[in-house]
């Protein structure tokens, strides 16, 4: 069985409904601090946390688990900064813990869900995983100590990982059965399809001034199925005798600016987004575009979603979200 830590969060409720579909027994591990119960609807659920190194000793004693995905995390960069600690105990200190059970456990396949945020700045776009990294703010950092910590560890103790570094990821399932629900929501997306569904409400545009096209930030946003689809090609690519342990970005290789975004949401619905241009928002790289060559050659992964997907499927979710 597969185990899916933080499977009740956004990206690995996603991969949870795909690994069931492709025929994988899973049980999902949260502890619902960030994640919703309402998306569990494939496999086992354990309610249980990282901190508590017993809770995940007993999930590996119920079941027979061959393999773990790791969602479980906080990811706003912005409390990160004012408050690490909280980044630094849950997202390194509570992953050391799974990797001590995985190791008591003897298993083998090691999925991760790691960050572009581990780059920090870009040097040179798009962003292969050869660019330096050099995280500007405590989340990136607590990502690419893992990525790390990943390293040595499966040298020294005889395991294989995939560490998957995402781009942003957006969307949602495309029959509309799980979606994107964060609280606070801070993420463009989200932000511009509810300010064009509801006109009280406006989109803060940070910064207009950058040196991109039209002024604003260029990222590469990646549908979360898409997102998904890569997760399960890792996962038959480490069982493969001849694999061996990778870091692999996962991006379309596209990049869309803010007010494409924007126009995108207008397009869709026919609604207006009230929008009020601010000042930039401190960590904002201009552009972050992803190289996703890697992921194709060694995963055979390509997106198959185009931002129109994504925007599609996210105005059906916002909606009538079911969470
Ligand atoms: N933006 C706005 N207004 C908003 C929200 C966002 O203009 O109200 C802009 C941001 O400045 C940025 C772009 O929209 O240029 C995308 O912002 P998001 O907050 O949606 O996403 P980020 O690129 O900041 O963050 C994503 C992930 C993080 C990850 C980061 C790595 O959500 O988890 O990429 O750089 F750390």
């Amino acid at each position: 069985m597969i185990l899916i830590v933080g499977g009740a969060g956004y990206i690995g409720s996603h991969v949870n409904k795909l690994l069931n579909e492709n025929g994988f027994d899973t049980i999902v591990f949260d502890n619902l601090s960030t994640g919703h119960i309402e998306s569990v609807q494939w496999g086992k659920f354990i309610n249980g946390d990282l901190a508590n190194i017993d809770d995940i000793r007993s999930v590996f004693k119920l079941f027979k688990v061959t393999a773990i995905f790791h969602f479980a995390a906080y990811a706003y960069v912005g409390e990160s900064v004012i408050n690490p600690e909280k980044y630094y105990k849950n997202n390194v200190s509570n992953t050391l813990n799974l990797l001590q059970v995985m190791r008591e456990f003897n298993i083998r396949d090691f999925i991760f869900s790691s960050s572009c945020a581990t780059y920090g700045s870009p040097i040179k776009i798009p962003m292969n995983e050869n660019h330096p990294e050099n995280p500007i703010n405590p989340y990136g950092r607590t990502k690419l100590i893992i990525d790390n910590i990943l390293h040595d560890y499966s040298n020294a103790y005889n395991f294989k990982y995939v560490s998957l570094r995402y781009f942003n990821a957006a969307g949602n399932d495309p029959k509309i059965i799980i979606g994107e629900s964060h609280e606070p929501e801070t993420h463009l997306i989200p932000l511009v399809i509810q300010a064009a569904l509801d006109s009280s409400k406006k989109v803060k545009i940070f910064g207009d001034d950058y040196d991109t096209s039209d002024g604003t930030c260029i990222r590469d946003y990646i549908h979360v199925n898409d997102l998904a689809d890569a997760h399960l090609k890792a996962y038959n690519y480490l069982q493969r005798s001849n694999s061996i342990s990778q870091v692999i970005n996962l991006g379309t290789g596209e990049g869309n600016s803010v007010k494409e975004i924007i126009t995108t949401v207008e397009k869709n619905t026919g609604l207006a987004v009230n929008i009020e241009i601010s000042k930039r928002r401190a960590g904002d790289p201009s552009t972050l575009i992803a190289d996703k060559n890697k992921a194709q050659e060694i995963l055979g992964w390509a997106p198959t979603l185009v931002l129109s997907d994504i925007i599609n499927h996210a105005v059906e979710w916002y909606r009538n979200p079911k969470y």
